[in-house]
């Protein structure tokens, strides 16, 4: 309802420190699948033990490279949403005022032209070294191997490149960690889109701003775990509501 946004903008004027949460729900529109939509989303379709976890990795390592190569395609192939360009709007308009934490590893925000986001948990296109190294493990390595369906390896010691995200059972980085947390305990308003807030850490810095004091507005399609801390709960898509709010 109109009323509910005008309230919430009023809300965004008189912020000087606005935080904003997103989640797979601000690039679903872009084409991307998220989670735990009920149909779509990928734990509909695979276990994700299986698929987001050290074990599934070490298991099936093929299977799981896969994924994350079909996945690079398909994000690589879609553009930013009107969620993603309002989001970078407003910190355009408003430098430093609007601190950006994302769990979404898909980049979009970035490309959008959002500054200093704060990636919780990692990057779909980066890589790193699932073991210890020996002298010959080089990122260089695996130059001409990006397009295997097998993930590239060490051919002196076998270590295997693994996807730079951060999976079930991993600790979030710690600096991306830490400035979320900052921002959280910092901010006057936080704002929480896309996200079902049922992963922790990320979920947890809601209740860290507002115990903090900030006002908390959810923007979802559908109720989420986090609606019982909310001041408002604005129901919608994200790019229909976050342009009606920031733009
Ligand atoms: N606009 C707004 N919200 C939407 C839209 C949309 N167009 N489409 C879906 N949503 C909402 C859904 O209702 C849901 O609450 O987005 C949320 C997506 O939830 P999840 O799929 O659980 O994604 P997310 O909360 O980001 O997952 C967190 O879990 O699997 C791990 O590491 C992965 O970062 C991910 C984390």
């Amino acid at each position: 309802p109109d009323h509910a946004i005008e309230a919430v903008r009023d809300w965004i004027a008189q912020s000087r420190r606005l935080c904003v949460l997103t989640g797979a729900g601000v690039s679903a529109e872009s084409g991307v699948p998220t989670f735990r939509d009920a149909q779509t989303g990928y734990w509909a379709q695979f276990r994700a033990e299986d698929m987001a976890s050290e074990p599934g990795f070490r298991a099936h390592p093929a299977r799981v490279w896969h994924w994350y190569q079909h996945r690079r395609g398909l994000v690589s192939a879609v553009a930013p949403n009107a969620a993603h360009h309002a989001l970078a709007g407003f910190a355009a308009q408003h430098p430093g005022r609007l601190t950006l934490v994302t769990q979404n590893v898909d980049g979009l925000h970035q490309r959008a032209g959002s500054p200093d986001v704060v990636a919780l948990h990692g990057d779909l296109f980066a890589d790193q070294w699932l073991d210890a190294c020996c002298p010959q493990c080089t990122p260089a390595l695996q130059a001409g191997q990006l397009t295997a369906t097998e993930p590239p390896a060490c051919p002196y010691c076998g270590n295997l490149r693994r996807p730079g995200v951060v999976w079930f059972g991993e600790c979030l980085p710690q600096a991306a960690l830490d400035a979320a947390e900052v921002a959280a305990q910092g901010c006057d308003l936080m704002l929480v889109a896309g996200t079902a807030g049922v992963v922790y850490p990320a979920a947890g810095l809601v209740l860290q701003a507002r115990d903090a004091g900030a006002r908390v507005v959810i923007v979802n399609t559908a109720p989420t775990e986090l609606d019982r801390l909310a001041d408002a709960m604005l129901q919608g898509a994200a790019t229909t509501v976050l342009p009606a709010l920031l733009g």
